[in-house]
């Protein structure tokens, strides 16, 4: 792998969106200006279960403002019903409470709303069931995990392994439902345009990926990929639940095709995204871990049961990061889905190894407990020569320095191992650490275009920018790939009109547009040197990695967390936390920075507060607003820093960087819950950990 020279890399610019996002001027996807624009608003399935038999949208109608009403009786036909979540009124079939099976359409949104709220629709119940059980006998192995991981995956006898151990933890850990919340709620404008005689049809979607919208998209309406064009030049966050198009993207276009001619405007209120945009599958964890008395694994069993939808699967790779954390001569993972009446989960912040790494993270704690050997050691101890699971040398795996460098910046030494040892007044003072990993993945069908005018580069890719900084990364990376400064360089990102891009999501972004952009930029220099001609452009795709077979590609950290809780009220605090990471070059130190301490305070947003609520009785979220559904604000985070080994992966591709969006969260409530458990003595297996779960875990004695 030839890296390009790091000039502008590793410089902390500053947001190069940031003046037009702070001052107003940055238009997110319903802000965009379109002549004459129609509001929808939804009509939702009120059971979890059944069939619609009547909805009379006579009272929508007849109020004034109002433009049309689309039922599951005659909205127009989709081409392509094969994907269960976006076949949407396409038959009177309820697959969940909630489930989109109306929208009316009007001059304004207030009207839409209203319209909405007057028809009358009919239902013929079935019994549904919402509750994740692990002993549900319907439980069942999916073909595989996401993105194409073996669903189970057993390395030696662990039974044997366990058998033999001097020391054995067998302990049962649950995560609960979580929802996405981004600052900007899922939205868009559709306008289906006939006027010329070819179908011509525009998205403007708060989306982490154009491309990836219009390709899911185009076939479901019969359109060819050119006939959809999708922009999303500013996003305000995501987290995965904007990674892929979801129903109420098909509700809008349904009804822009009704309305042909007029833009349809579609924003979701919070409470509707709750029901409409995916969800973290709520998880149920057996670890079983078995160890000589030194701490050495002899054999480790991670075993998942998690909710998939009825109507469409979704399979979370929970157990996957235990298939590469420590070596162990047996190790077992195994994924089992119970398919309910619910929304279909999706992608939140690093599915599978956030609520894995809770899991095992806390495990191997308990394990350090039961060993009396320190936390830290009994990782160090543990560590792989090579990734147990492919058996390739790792191309930079630094968990020992993140720990080591971690425990030092966070005065680690000294530590009285026994629970309760702290007090501070009323309140008992603990630490814990957990360590993380998330894969350095490249994500394919990345192509760039660089064209040179007016001294300047314009450089063309449909990459997104949902929050992380790509405006100012990529906009580095081609400056260095060119050899100029970055204010010669003119990005183009969110626009299908623009080159193939990638979704943003695994972490892969910056590592997989920036390859494309390498590509394009050497292309550029080869075929028109460093005195270009106004008007000379160039484009290529991003290089497959030479080194992607050869090396386990993983980036590590470490957390370090202080946990106060108070006696009486079981009031939780973080007054400090700190992670140190290994991953790769940091490109922009700044937006780096952000994303690390975003993810972290993500990761104490669950471990204490984030709880979708399921009423099991009408299958609905409760807690399905940001007054019930509780994340970490200001006053929850105190002092939260995180750092980077000073590094370069040289196997991973041209900028030596390994992505740095979700590692942030990953092992951060493991963290949590061990400093929780060493305040208190009060070990929690079931977030969120709350006051009341503390209080009742017998805090006060
Ligand atoms: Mo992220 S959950 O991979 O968008």
């Amino acid at each position: 792998m030839t890296l390009i020279p790091a000039d502008s890399m590793g410089t902390p610019l500053t947001r190069l969106d940031g003046y037009a996002k702070v001052t107003g001027t940055a238009p997110y996807a319903v802000e965009h200006r379109v002549d004459n624009p129609l509001y929808l608003h939804p009509v939702q399935a009120t059971v979890a279960r059944g069939r619609v038999t009547a909805m009379d949208t006579g009272g929508a109608l007849r109020l004034p403002g109002v433009v049309a009403a689309l039922t599951v009786f005659d909205a127009p036909a989709l081409a392509d019903t094969s994907d269960g979540e976006l076949s949407i009124l396409q038959d009177d079939h309820v697959h969940f409470r909630g489930q989109l099976i109306g929208a009316v359409v009007a001059e304004t949104a207030e009207t839409a709303r209203h319209g909405a709220d007057l028809v009358r629709t009919e239902y013929e119940t079935e019994p549904h069931n919402t509750e994740l059980r692990a002993d549900d006998p319907g439980r069942y192995a999916p073909d595989q995990v996401n993105p194409t991981f073996p669903t189970d995956t057993e390395e030696g006898d662990v039974e044997a392994g366990l058998a033999e151990a001097e020391v054995s933890i067998d302990r049962t850990y649950t995560t609960p439902a979580e929802h996405n919340n981004p600052m900007e709620p899922h939205a868009c404008i559709a306008r289906w345009d006939e006027s010329s005689g070819r179908t011509e049809v525009t998205l403007y979607d708060s989306t982490q990926g154009v491309h990836t919208v219009r390709s899911t998209l185009a076939p479901l309406f019969g359109l060819e990929p050119s006939q959809l064009r999708v922009l999303a030049p500013h996003v305000g966050g995501g987290f995965g639940s904007k990674g892929a198009p979801h129903a109420h993207n098909v509700l809008a276009l349904l009804a822009a095709r009704r309305c042909a001619g007029r833009p349809v405007k579609y924003a979701c209120t919070r409470q509707q995204m709750f029901a409409l945009v995916g969800y973290r599958t709520p998880t149920v964890q057996r670890i079983r871990l078995g160890a000589d008395r030194d701490g050495r694994l002899t054999a480790l069993a991670h075993d998942v049961v998690e909710t998939t939808a009825r109507v469409k699967e979704f399979a979370e790779q929970t157990a996957v990061a235990s298939r590469t954390m420590y070596a162990t001569p047996n190790r077992r993972t195994s994924h089992r889905l119970v398919a309910l009446d619910v929304p279909v989960p999706f992608w939140m912040r690093a599915p599978g190894e956030c609520p894995g790494m809770y899991a095992a993270e806390s495990a191997m704690d308990e394990l350090a407990v039961a060993c009396g050997i320190d936390p830290i050691e009994l990782r160090i101890r543990n560590e792989p020569g090579t990734d147990p699971e492919s058996g390739r040398p790792w191309s930079g795996r630094h968990l020992v320095e993140c720990l080591r460098t971690g425990a030092e910046r966070f005065g680690w030494a000294g530590r009285d191992p026994a629970p309760r040892a702290r007090t501070d007044g009323d309140w008992l003072v603990g630490t814990g650490v957990a360590a993380a990993t998330y894969p350095a993945m490249a994500m394919p069908g990345n192509t760039a275009r660089i064209e040179f005018a007016d001294q300047h580069y314009t450089v063309d890719i449909g990459a997104a920018d949902i929050g992380t900084g790509t405006w100012t990364a990529l906009t580095q990376i081609a400056a260095d790939a060119l050899g100029c400064a970055p204010t010669a360089v003119r990005l183009r990102i969110g626009d299908t009109d623009l080159p193939e891009a990638s979704v943003a999501g695994g972490s892969t972004g910056i590592g997989s547009w920036g390859s494309a952009v390498v590509a394009a930029a050497r292309a550029f220099r080869r075929e028109h040197g460093d005195h270009p001609a106004a008007g000379a452009h160039s484009s290529a795709p991003a290089e497959e990695n030479p080194d992607a077979g050869k090396f386990a590609l993983h980036s590590f950290g470490a957390h370090f967390v202080e946990a106060r809780v108070h006696r009486a009220t079981g009031e939780i605090r973080i007054p400090r936390m700190l992670g140190v990471f290994s991953i790769g070059r940091a490109i922009n130190p700044r937006t780096l920075r952000s994303q690390l301490i975003g993810g972290m305070t993500m990761g104490v947003s669950g471990a204490l507060h984030e709880d979708s609520v399921r009423d099991h009785r009408f299958g609905h979220i409760v807690t399905h607003d940001l007054a019930s559904y509780h994340i970490s604000a200001h006053a929850d985070v105190q002092d939260i820093d995180a750092i980077w080994l000073d590094e370069v992966d040289e196997h991973s591709n041209p900028m030596g960087s390994r992505g740095a969006g979700e590692i942030g969260i990953v092992g951060a409530a493991a963290a949590v819950a061990n400093a929780v458990h060493h305040a208190t003595g009060v070990r929690v297996r079931a977030l969120p950990i709350t006051a009341d779960t503390v209080l009742s875990a017998g805090v006060q004695s």
